[in-house]
């Protein structure tokens, strides 16, 4: 069973793995370290007690494994959402499920009117992760498909 949930202490360890080389090789950021991982669960769990919560860093797990993080950015004029996978569980429809998990949890839980993504041109399975979801691609911006 694939789920989106809350990241926990427990994940830190599985989350280099996820922010791997290969996987961060289009986005703007490093792979990640221990350090960093720790950080970023500890700040994922302070967002998720905020009221309004406007940060919703997911992970997302199959069969109680974390395989990937989606995100939903609520501190903007229009959200967006993010989303990274292990290398190993890619090409197995997981990510397009987890970004349909949280356009539910945008549109039907929180109501927001809106949803955008971006992905950049050289990566085109992200592209395509957004058309099975429902996005509507509008262009280009700043290099980057939108
Ligand atoms: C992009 C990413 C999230 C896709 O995850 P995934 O679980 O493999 O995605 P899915 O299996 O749900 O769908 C991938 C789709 O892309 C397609 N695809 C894969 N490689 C492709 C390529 N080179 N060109 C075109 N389509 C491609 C797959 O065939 C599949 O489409 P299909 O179901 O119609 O066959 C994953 O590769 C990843 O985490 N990459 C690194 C981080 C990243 O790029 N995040 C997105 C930032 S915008």
């Amino acid at each position: 069973m694939i789920e989106l949930r809350e990241l926990v202490r427990s994940d830190i360890e599985a989350l280099p793995r996820i922010y791997s080389t290969r996987a961060v090789k289009h986005l703007p950021r490093p792979p990640m370290d221990a350090t960093e991982a720790s950080h970023y669960v500890r700040s994922a769990m302070a967002a998720a007690t905020l009221l309004p919560r406007t940060l919703y860093v997911l992970g997302l797990a199959l069969d109680g494994d974390l395989i990937g993080v989606v995100k939903l950015h609520c501190d903007r004029p229009v959200a967006a959402i993010s989303y990274i996978l292990r290398s190993d569980a890619w090409g197995r429809g997981h990510a397009t499920e987890g970004v349909r998990q949280i356009l539910t949890l945008a549109f039907d839980h929180l109501g927001l009117p809106e949803v955008r993504a971006k992905h950049h041109p050289d990566n085109p399975a992200s592209g395509r992760v957004l058309l099975k979801a429902g996005f509507t691609p509008t262009g280009e911006r700043a290099g980057l498909m939108t």
